[in-house]
């Protein structure tokens, strides 16, 4: 049982410059709403309890989703210029509370500290990105099928939106999504995780004080089942938005289909990074580590099975190990680190799992492999080499700070191994080889490639998968359309 005292103690901790960003209520229709059925919210790194939310159920979801259907209407015939000019002022609130924000993120998700600093611009530039962006969604005017007739298409907001969204990201994976909704016309209705819901509560407050009208955003605190239900099945939602893994992700899409709603998925990856021998080596190994060892290996574009061709294999390995060594491990709230904890015990128990099958099947351990002593979700930095191709880290995505080596001999064999399994999210790519750049970027199945880099994310660039990763793009201007339905409208004109 955690003592009151302990949980004012991490909240002390935080030491927020606005106390009042801390909620432990949900946002329905403008309101801060309780329950009395609470979940406890967890610091990672220490094991204790941060904070309680409302464990919400159907009731509440539905009332949400009443507010959103309320508020729509009004938010949708405002001009997108006026939209827009919310969204960016949500944005400047979000870039003048950036610390605050970061603090409350890595008290709750664990992340270091830069990270969550780099987050939350990262967040607030989906705000800003998508309200400019709202104000150049064009319709066409299509030349007619017959002499006296004209087409023309308009685009609109599709409705109201239900987004569900992952801990990996508490603050980005929220405006990736809200953003263009609101910028397009829609209202929400969200369901943050229970593992960190503090962020997105914080990101409320902060749009409430940007203008946004009551019930045009909404969030709902509690367990994924009661909500998700209502939120896959109720006719009044229009269009259902998920991040977060692959088997949830098929489970809700075909849930949405009853209502047949837009569905955009952002689903689990496997991303393979392959380093040619051409390559710029040091290039590489700085590559692999942004991709693999950022937010502790917990994103969904990390590299995840590593594929080097023979000749440099052992030197990259070598390189990335030392690498990896120095690492500074520990909690982002009590000084300078580059790893913090993973999300819980659970995660934890699989990052081992997988090394330990590795390992069975003759790989080398070259650094960590290891839990850390303390309370928290602590697992070392590790690099394995000579992986086996059909390792259980090569066919899931081990979503944890591990990095597994397996040689190849060409360029055929490369491709062939980065398509083996049925992800399609990232890839990366390492080569001097201009042709070759080109031809593997084409023959990777996967939604984006990182060539000759190990960081791909930005509000510019469309985000999303292939195959099993996941349906539709976040981001960029393709990230819009998913918000809005185009009508077509046939225009006699004799
Ligand atoms: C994710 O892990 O789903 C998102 C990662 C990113 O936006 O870079």
């Amino acid at each position: 049982m955690t003592q009151t005292s302990d949980i004012s103690a991490e909240q002390t901790r935080l030491a927020l410059k606005r106390p009042d960003l801390l909620r432990e209520a949900a946002y329905v229709g403008g309101e801060w709403i309780t329950a009395e059925a609470r979940i406890a919210v967890t610091n990672p790194a220490t094991g204790r309890v941060l904070a309680h939310i409302p464990n919400l159920g159907s009731e509440a979801t539905l009332q949400a989703v009443t507010a959103a259907t309320a508020a729509q209407g009004d938010w949708a015939g405002r001009p997108a210029k006026a939209r827009a000019q919310v969204l960016r002022k949500w944005f400047d609130l979000m870039m003048a509370h950036q610390e605050d924000l970061a603090r409350l993120m890595t008290a709750e998700q664990g992340k270091p500290l830069s990270e969550s600093r780099g987050e939350i611009a990262y967040a607030a530039a989906f705000l800003e990105w998508f309200g400019e962006e709202a104000k150049r969604a064009y319709g066409d005017v299509i030349p007619g099928h017959q002499a006296d007739r004209r087409i023309l298409t308009l685009k609109q907001p599709v409705g109201v939106v239900a987004a569900v969204t992952p801990w990996n990201f508490p603050a980005a994976m929220i405006t990736r999504k809200v953003g263009p909704a609101l910028a397009a016309g829609c209202s929400v209705v969200l369901k943050p995780s229970e593992l960190t819901p503090l962020s997105a509560l914080a990101l409320a407050v902060l749009g409430e004080e940007a203008g946004v009208p009551k019930g045009v955003f909404n969030i709902v605190t509690g367990e994924a089942a009661p909500i998700g239900e209502v939120l896959t099945t109720d006719p009044r939602i229009a269009k259902f938005t998920f991040t977060g893994s692959t088997a949830v992700g098929k489970m809700l899409a075909a849930k949405c289909m009853d209502t047949v709603k837009r569905v955009s998925l952002e689903l689990g990856g496997n991303a393979p990074f392959v380093v040619f021998a051409d390559a710029d080596l040091d290039a590489a190994v700085e590559g692999a580590m942004a991709s693999k060892f950022r937010n502790a290996g917990q994103t969904c574009v990390c590299a995840n099975r590593f594929y080097v061709e023979a000749p440099v294999a052992a030197e990259f390995a070598r390189r990335l190990a030392g690498r990896a060594a120095g690492l500074r491990i520990g909690d982002g709230l009590a000084g300078e680190t580059d790893q913090g904890p993973l999300i819980d015990g659970r995660a934890v128990a699989k990052a081992r799992r997988h090394v330990e099958d590795a390992l069975a099947g003759g790989a080398r351990l070259l650094t960590g492999g290891t839990t850390l002593d303390g309370l928290g979700a602590f697992f070392a930095p590790t690099v394995l080499a000579d992986v086996a191709p059909d390792a259980l880290l090569t066919r899931e995505e081990t979503f944890g700070p591990v990095a597994g080596i397996t040689a190849f001999q060409d360029e055929a064999e490369a491709i062939a191994l980065a398509n083996s399994t049925r992800a399609g999210l990232a890839a990366y790519l390492y080569t001097a080889d201009l042709k070759r750049a080109w031809r593997v970027s084409e023959a990777i199945q996967s939604g984006m490639v990182g060539l000759n880099t190990g960081l791909i994310s930005t509000e510019v660039a469309p985000f999303g998968g292939v195959k099993e990763s996941g349906l539709g793009r976040e981001g960029s201007r393709y990230g819009l359309d998913e918000y809005l339905s185009i009508k077509s409208i046939c225009l006699a004109v004799d």
